[in-house]
């Protein structure tokens, strides 16, 4: 069996929404600190609903292709249910990852999340705390890893 499904490759190779939003709403950059992958996720919010969204990703194979997809997922959605997009949702959506490149897929949730939460910060916006651990801690980062 091949090891990255089509949808891996097909997103890996022809990635969806790549660049960068100038006047983004929100902006988000996570990084692995093991494999040293970057990502930045750009979002262009009007009326609680993401309607542009960007990445950049310095990154492998399976992070390019969990952006790509994770962008696609959003895009047109309302923020509450890009929050609740998760990491595994990602790589079902791709045709699964292998095991040890499911940490890759967290990035994108985490990037997501990040730019939400800079949205909400820069307009003053209340949100529940509980659902932004925060940028991910060491120990986070080294959990995903046991992924
Ligand atoms: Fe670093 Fe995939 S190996 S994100």
């Amino acid at each position: 069996m091949a090891l990255y499904s089509e949808k891996v490759m097909d997103h890996f190779t022809n990635p969806r929404n790549v660049g960068k939003i100038d006047d983004a709403d929100g902006v988000g950059e996570v990084g692995n600190a093991k494999c040293g992958d970057i990502m930045k996720i750009y979002l262009k919010i009007e009326n609680d609903i993401i309607v542009d969204v960007k990445f950049n990703t310095f990154g492998c194979a399976s992070a390019i292709a969990s952006s790509s997809m994770a962008t696609e997922l959003i895009k047109g959605k309302p923020l509450s249910q890009a929050l609740e997009l998760t990491n595994k949702a990602v790589a079902e959506a791709l045709d699964g990852l292998p095991a040890y490149k499911m940490h890759c897929s967290v990035l994108a949730e985490e990037a997501i999340r990040a730019a939400i939460k800079d949205y909400y910060d820069k307009n003053g916006i209340e949100y529940d705390k509980s659902q932004f651990p925060d940028e991910a801690s060491e120990e986070e980062l080294h959990a995903h890893e046991e992924d």
